[in-house]
């Protein structure tokens, strides 16, 4: 894929991983739009990056994916690449009732919903520009890591709808792209310390390795420790899940050092849970 010339939306582009993109292809020569749910965030990026596009958005919520994609058909209709990259991740003890079933689900409503919503709304635009989509999985697609059992779960479920996405398309002329990125240090990995054994790399190196692999027509893109953890998870599942386990039991609530109660975001926004 050439990485220059394209339209982008780039979802949950006001941060880490999705910032550290936007910025780039910004950089390579691309029209882009970030989106977001904090509007001041967005602004404060305007500000520091003049050249980008921002619109507030939740990805969960229906509504604004459909006036989201409205604001692109309106402004954007050259629209060709799509990166579904809004994602929340969140520290959960399964053995105890959570005390709140709506929150219990708050990452399947933002990491699936909101990719399968924001693709269906935008599918039509993506096919007329023959473009390409970017869903953005993880590492732990294929092995969970336990403290963060429902992230881990969603993860592996928009590995396999990429993987129909990617079937349903085939002949549209529309390339379906999954990038699987083992731990990067962002806000979302606060909590997480490379103690355990679990490398943290920037989200310099995971665009650097991205780029490289999407310019040599890369369709599953695992960088670094994600190639390793997928390999593992055939060889031996057990190994693997059991190591990740002991690794990510202190940070389970109640478990250990996150301390106790059903739930608690692994980054500092404790108010996504
Ligand atoms: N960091 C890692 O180690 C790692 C590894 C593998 C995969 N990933 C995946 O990479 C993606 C980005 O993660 P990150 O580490 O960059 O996280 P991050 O630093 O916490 O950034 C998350 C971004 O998503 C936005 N967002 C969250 N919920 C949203 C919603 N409902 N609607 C729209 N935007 C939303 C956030 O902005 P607002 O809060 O303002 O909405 C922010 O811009 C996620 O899908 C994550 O699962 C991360």
């Amino acid at each position: 894929m050439k990485l220059s010339g394209h339209t982008i939306l780039v979802t949950g582009g006001s941060a880490g991983i999705g910032l550290a993109f936007a910025t780039k292809f910004l950089e390579l020569g691309n029209e882009v739009i970030i989106t977001g749910r904090r509007k001041s965030r967005l602004d404060q990026i305007k500000k520091n990056h003049p050249g980008l596009h921002t619109i507030a958005s939740d990805v969960s919520d229906a509504a604004s994916v459909a006036s989201l994609a409205a604001e692109v058909r309106e402004h954007f209709p050259r629209l060709d690449v799509l990166m579904n990259n809004a994602g929340v991740m969140v520290s959960r003890n399964l053995a105890v009732p959570a005390a709140d079933l709506g929150a219990l689900t708050s990452e399947i409503d933002i990491n699936v919903n909101g990719t399968i919503r924001t693709t269906s709304a935008l599918i039509d635009v993506i096919r007329a520009n023959r473009g390409t989509i970017i869903n953005v999985s993880s590492a732990l697609a294929f092995v969970p890591l336990t403290s963060a059992p429902i992230y881990c779960a969603t993860k592996a479920a928009i590995h396999s709808y990429t993987s129909s996405l990617r079937f349903q398309l085939q002949d549209a002329g529309v390339q379906v792209v999954e990038l699987m990125p083992p731990a990067v240090k962002t806000e979302l990995t606060e909590g997480l310390s490379e103690a355990s054994g679990i490398k943290l790399i920037t989200t310099d190196e995971l665009v650097a390795a991205t780029i490289k692999a999407l310019e040599a027509g890369k369709v599953e893109i695992r960088p670094g420790q994600a190639n390793q953890l997928h390999w593992m998870s055939r060889l031996a599942p057990g190994v693997i899940n059991g190591m990740l386990h002991k690794a990510s039991k202190p940070l389970i609530p109640g478990e250990g050092e996150s301390g106790g109660g059903g739930s608690s975001a692994w980054g500092h926004r404790g108010g996504l849970a």
